[in-house]
């Protein structure tokens, strides 16, 4: 079944453990009530919202503010789906100015702190919901008034700084699309995603703070205009956030600084009338063939679907002292969904944290949830495993018993870190969910509710309202439980993806052609005899390093843009931090001679081309790639040879891989 698939023999050894947690008993006076208190509940609620999911969906809609109601609650024509249909709303509007209409504008909304220290103080900025909309009308002024208009796409760049949440609120206030890029991506990755965009408009920062150094993000910026600019797609303005104070480079007429251009902007700014299926943003992800995508989605689902799904999954409650903390990045769909869109409308503050967690020493991250109280604490299982690596001691130094729900996202976590994050962070008290969802499906799809399902270590459970999962074969039957398949959904959700930016065909070849009818995430999966769905790991060429999706064809791309480089594969391996890491096997050009020197050469190279985290952790020089006959690269052998099935120690020559591959095949055949 798989191309780049998962080790189903750990999978096996997972589905054997079998140990199960029980929510605690006291959980919902912990958490000042529990929304979903039993399976009763979940299962009466779930068949309530599968059989007349119209209803479901009218009932959660109608707990936001709309400048027009709907007519129509969902069409549905594959692979198209249209939700709350003739509606009128806005999500800024619903994340913060209802706050403030409400009464609530005092109450903090955005609590953010800084990476560097001073005086073993860092510097902690809070946002009500009155600021924050007085902050986002103002820059959404600043935006008018550089000529960006509802429809247009602004591209934002930015460390994790307040003026990030408040640069995509204000899009999100005036109706232009963002397209948020993670600060780790390269100025390659900037110039591509513009252009597929089409967008004029840069938001970026001087500098961002990463682990005590300054990230020079205008210098990627800027050679990425350039690089725009040759091409022709000339970008019209960058506005820049004065951060680091590092020392920049100017353009006079195209470059403006931020805090230069409020200067003249008026407090307040109305919200624009969105239409329910308007596009809200665009957010670049790997896929198996080809440059990223942009994966469109629109106004009235999203917002809806997000805010549901964090306000059950955390059980956000206000009024009850929650501080809700998510680690990641706003430039993944984690922080888009889980830092502020799903977030702000729960009224629950969301707190920001600008940089590394192990700056200025391992223990910032529970310092952090000691400082701020933290309730809610939503993380990955590639940092979990790095604060196994570091000790338990860093955690042990701080206070965490104000924490209440645990969450993690991104891959499969494994028994070993589950089991390290309940004792270790959660005290044996905290409920962990364990979030499966993509960033094509805006929002959570299966996973526990923390007052109500009963949890065992690496499984992400059960499905969400509404969400109609199977495990399914290629002709889209559903399996037998135990048996892996196909993870498919059945039925459209109101966050899932509209569509790929200008690009139809590959919406439709990627999510609704393998299996008829339904939408496919690219995940195996099973489903043990409780029904509890376990992720197996993409089935695609995608590979899911530290729970970021990499396409390996764009590494492989990457690799041969090198001068001395004439092909390479991409495959994962194994990786103790990271989950799944890079291996790479190169075949050179004749004049190019193998080295270390030249390995290091080609890391960097992809480092430029891509970003830091497609840096191949394994560099294999071949004489020429394994093939089959038919001229197919034989991906399971280098997966073997990269997982140390077939070890040579030294890596710099030149390997006739060929060889092997013969022998396998007459294995094979
Ligand atoms: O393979 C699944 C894995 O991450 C993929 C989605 O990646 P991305 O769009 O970058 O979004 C990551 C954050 C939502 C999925 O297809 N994945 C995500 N969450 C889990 C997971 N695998 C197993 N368990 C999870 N909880």
């Amino acid at each position: 079944m798989s191309q780049t698939g998962p080790d189903t023999s750990s999978i096996e050894s997972i589905l054997k453990e079998g140990r199960v947690f029980e929510p605690p008993a006291d959980f919902s006076e912990r958490v000042g009530g529990s929304y979903i208190s039993s399976m009763d509940e979940y299962r009466k609620l779930y068949e309530r919202s599968i059989k007349d999911p119209e209803a479901f969906w009218a009932e959660v809609a109608a707990q936001f503010d709309w400048f027009k109601p709907w007519e129509t609650v969902l069409e549905w024509d594959l692979p198209d789906a249209r939700w709350f249909i003739g509606g009128k709303t806005n999500i800024c509007h619903n994340c913060v100015d209802r706050q403030v209409n409400n009464g609530y504008g005092d109450e903090a909304a955005i609590i953010w702190e800084g990476e560097p220290m001073e005086g073993g103080k860092p510097e902690i900025r809070r946002y009500t919901y009155r600021e924050l909309q007085r902050e986002i009308s103002r820059f959404a002024n600043v935006l008018k008034a550089q000529g960006v208009k509802k429809g247009d796409v602004v591209t934002i760049y930015m460390g994790m700084v307040p003026e990030l949440a408040i640069a995509m609120l204000a899009c999100a206030r005036i109706g232009a699309p963002h397209s948020i890029i993670f600060g780790g991506f390269s100025s390659q990755a900037i110039a591509d995603r513009v252009i597929d965009a089409d967008s004029k408009t840069i938001v970026t920062c001087d500098g961002a703070w990463r682990r005590g150094k300054i990230v020079p993000l205008k210098d990627n910026v800027d050679e990425a205009c350039n690089q725009l600019e040759r091409s022709g797609n000339a970008i019209k303005n960058v506005i820049v956030v004065k951060r680091c104070k590092n020392d920049i480079q100017w353009t006079d007429g195209r470059d403006h600084w931020w805090h230069e251009l409020e200067k003249n902007v008026d407090d307040e700014c109305p919200c624009e009338e969105m239409d329910s299926e308007d596009m809200l943003f665009l957010l670049y992800t790997s896929g198996s063939t080809g440059k990223p995508k942009g994966i469109m989605h629109t106004t009235a689902g999203y917002m809806i679907y997000t805010a549901v799904t964090a306000r059950y999954v955390f059980n956000l409650v206000p009024n009850q002292d929650q501080v809700y903390w998510c680690t990641a990045d706003i430039g993944w769909v984690t922080g888009h969904s889980y830092i502020i869109y799903g977030v702000l409308p729960n009224r629950v503050p969301t707190l920001m944290y600008e940089g590394a967690p192990n700056a200025p020493d391992e223990s910032r991250f529970w310092s952090i949830v000691e400082r701020h109280k933290v309730t809610q604490f939503y993380t990955a299982p590639t940092a979990i495993r790095a604060f196994m690596k570091w000790g338990r001691e860093h955690a042990d130094k701080h206070d965490l018993s104000s924490l209440r729900v645990l969450g993690t996202v991104g891959e499969p976590i494994n028994p070993e870190a589950w089991m390290w994050y309940h004792k270790v962070i959660g005290q044996e008290k905290c409920p962990i969910v364990d979030t499966w969802w993509q960033t094509e499906t805006g929002g959570h799809l299966i996973t526990p509710l923390p007052g109500a399902t009963p949890t065992t270590p690496g499984s992400c459970t059960l499905p969400f309202f509404g969400i109609d999962a199977a495990i399914v074969n290629e002709k889209g039957e559903e399996v037998p439980h135990g048996t892996g398949g196909l993870l498919a959904i059945r039925k459209p959700w109101p966050s899932i993806l509209r569509g790929v930016y200008g690009d139809r065909q590959r919406f439709i070849d990627t999510y609704f052609s393998r299996i008829e009818g339904m939408y496919f995430p690219g995940d195996g999966a099973k489903r043990d005899d409780r029904g509890y769905f376990w992720i197996m790991g993409r089935v695609d060429d995608v590979i899911n390093v530290s729970g970021h999706r990499l396409g390996t064809m764009e590494v492989e791309s990457a690799l041969v843009s090198h001068e001395s480089v004439v092909e390479a594969a991409v495959v994962g391996m194994p990786h103790e931090i990271k989950g799944t890491g890079i291996a790479a096997f190169v075949t050179l050009e004749a004049h190019a001679e193998p080295s270390e020197e030249l390995m290091a050469k080609l890391r960097e190279h992809v480092a430029r081309e891509i970003g830091a985290i497609a840096k191949p952790d394994l560099i294999r020089f071949t004489d020429a790639l394994p093939k089959t006959r038919s001229g197919k690269i034989m991906r399971r052998l280098l997966r073997d040879i990269a997982s140390g099935t077939d070890t040579n120690q030294d890596v710099t020559t030149l390997e006739d891989l060929t060889v092997m591959a013969k022998l396998r095949e007459s294995d094979e055949s």
